[in-house]
């Protein structure tokens, strides 16, 4: 609304990790950085309800705790940052060329 320039900044990147930094990436980084690199997070692009689900998931099945008051934080975050946001890397597919159903 107030931004003085009219492109919006590329967002502050961590360069350790590669998670963008924003409410909530400290706490990414404190629950989800213990098993695996972070890249399996940068590297998906999921909805808030895919994101809950692969959280579950781990829970039931790789040993990941509960993340209690963190949860939604951390699940805000996934889905603002690493959601299925692609038309605003690339252009969308023309019709034509969509998978047929
Ligand atoms: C207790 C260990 C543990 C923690 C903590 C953990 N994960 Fe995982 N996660 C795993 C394991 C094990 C896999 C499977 C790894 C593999 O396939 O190489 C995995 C896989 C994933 C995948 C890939 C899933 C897929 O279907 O490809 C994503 C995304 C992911 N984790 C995100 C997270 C997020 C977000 C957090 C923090 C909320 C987190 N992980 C915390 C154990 C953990």
């Amino acid at each position: 609304m107030f931004a003085s320039s009219s492109e919006a900044a590329e967002p502050a990147v961590d360069k350790q990790s590669g998670l963008v930094i924003a409410e909530g990436s400290n706490l990414v980084l404190a629950h989800c950085s213990a098993c695996h690199s972070t890249s399996l997070i940068t590297q998906n692009a999921m909805s808030k309800k895919r994101w809950l689900e692969t959280i579950r998931w781990m829970q039931d099945t790789q040993k990941l705790w509960p993340l209690g008051d963190a949860e939604p934080v951390i699940l805000d975050y996934l889905a603002k940052w690493y959601g299925p946001k692609e038309s605003a890397r690339r252009p969308p597919l023309a019709p034509h060329l969509m998978p047929k159903r």
